[in-house]
């Protein structure tokens, strides 16, 4: 499977983070992508560009640089609505992040459509920003929340979910890919069926969107969240699309300054969407920096990335699971991006901390998903993941670090 094209990401030189030595005077091996994607220097100089020589405030005032600005940020809009495939750029929402984008539909979308006795369908492998907005949810308004459930070799128990479907069924929302089992779902699928049923459909995308491409009209949902910061992006920026006529309908969820066509003292009257979601000064610069990580994204093109990617994930997925007393978390067969994994007699805090002092980081703990690390059996795991800068030689590294806690551990 190694082959030396694949050996040292291409694209590793397009980010000087990679080029440090850190703890022990060791490279820097990065394969936490999952938390969070390093910048490459694309997106940090159209940053920096921005903020020296053109920034202002968006949408207020018709200076040189406010309106230089605000076609600059609504371009940025412009390149997400078709990297996701939008219809129109009135269906991208900026948030602070996925977290927001989720908190807002439950919030928007609870206060106006739901009521006593209906239903959310959630699944058990869901990050925690697609549970607990639902939790506060359901005690304000008396929902019930169904939860998949999930198989012990992580795939989601598709035919449960169809039985959980039914006419008190409003919302379906569920994540693309888990960020602790790596399980792509078929989301697709899931949202015709609970279309067919009356429900409306919210995708997280948070992990997905990092590795292969995304177009919301195909798979139809109603709703898609995800953050910029995994996307190679600033942190401080995310998006939530949504069909425009269903943000249309929806009430605000924030007030203040640019979410209105006009404010009395009496009342006030709402914006169209997306402005109507987005009071207050957005994160301007943060958005322009999710614009550049796009175009950087597409200079590569998602479909290559996703390729490169995936025979660097075979090998770390293929390597993980011949090391003897090491146990996967999760092996459907669709699967990708990351693995999280634990030792017998090993502890997952010891085996990250002797990886660190080598340079290797991972992430350890539940992954802000605590119900399906519970599921498999566990409280906490490691987790390596991956992104565009990873090649062979991070593997490698990792497996041989894994194998050096195994000796100093006996
Ligand atoms: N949701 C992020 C993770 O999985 C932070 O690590």
């Amino acid at each position: 499977m190694a082959n030396k094209e694949y050996e040292i990401s291409p694209w590793k030189q397009d980010f000087p983070i990679l080029d440090a030595t850190i703890i022990n005077k060791n490279p820097l091996v990065y394969l936490d992508t999952a938390a969070s994607a390093q910048k490459p220097k694309y997106v940090l100089e159209a940053c920096l560009k921005n903020y020296e020589s053109e920034y202002a405030n968006v949408h207020r005032g018709i200076h040189y640089l406010s309106e230089e600005e605000t076609a600059n940020f609504e371009a940025a809009r412009i390149k997400i609505q078709k990297f996701i495939n939008a219809k129109s750029p009135n269906e991208i929402i900026f948030t602070r992040g996925a977290t927001e984008a989720l908190n807002l539909i439950a919030y928007s979308f609870g206060k106006k459509y739901l009521k006593e006795g209906d239903e959310i369908i959630i699944s058990l492998m869901e990050h925690h920003a697609n549970i607990v907005p639902w939790q506060i949810l359901k005690e304000e308004k008396n929902i019930s929340i169904k939860v998949i459930p999930v198989y012990d070799d992580g795939s989601l128990n598709y035919d449960a979910f169809l039985n959980l479907l039914s006419p008190k069924t409003k919302l379906v929302s569920i994540t693309h890919m888990s960020n602790v089992l790596g399980t792509i779902n078929p989301v697709k699928k899931i949202t015709t069926e609970a279309h067919n049923a009356g429900a409306k459909v919210i995708i997280d995308g948070s992990q997905a969107i990092t590795h292969f491409p995304i177009d919301v009209s195909d798979i139809d949902c109603d709703f898609f969240a995800f953050s910029g910061h995994k996307l190679y992006a600033p942190t401080g920026i995310g998006v939530l699309y949504g069909r425009e006529n269903i943000l249309h309908e929806l009430p605000p969820w924030q007030g203040g300054g640019d979410m209105i066509k006009s404010v009395t003292m009496e009342k006030s009257i709402w914006a169209d969407p997306p402005a109507k979601f987005e009071a207050g000064t957005p994160p301007i610069v943060q958005a322009i920096g999710l614009g550049a990580a796009i175009d950087y994204l597409n200079t590569i093109g998602m479909q290559n990335l996703h390729a490169f990617e995936q025979t660097i994930f075979n090998n770390m997925y293929y390597e993980l699971k011949n090391i003897k007393g090491l146990k996967i978390l999760g092996n459907a067969p669709e699967k990708g991006g990351l693995v999280s994994w634990v030792m017998e007699k090993i502890h997952p805090q010891d085996i990250s901390m002797i990886l660190n002092q080598m340079g290797i980081a991972v992430r350890v703990g539940h992954h802000c998903a605590q119900p399906i690390t519970e599921r498999m059996g566990v409280s906490a795991s490691c987790r390596a993941s991956i992104g565009i800068y990873n090649g062979l030689n991070d593997v490698k590294k990792l497996i041989s670090g894994i194998y050096k806690v195994k000796d100093l551990i006996k």
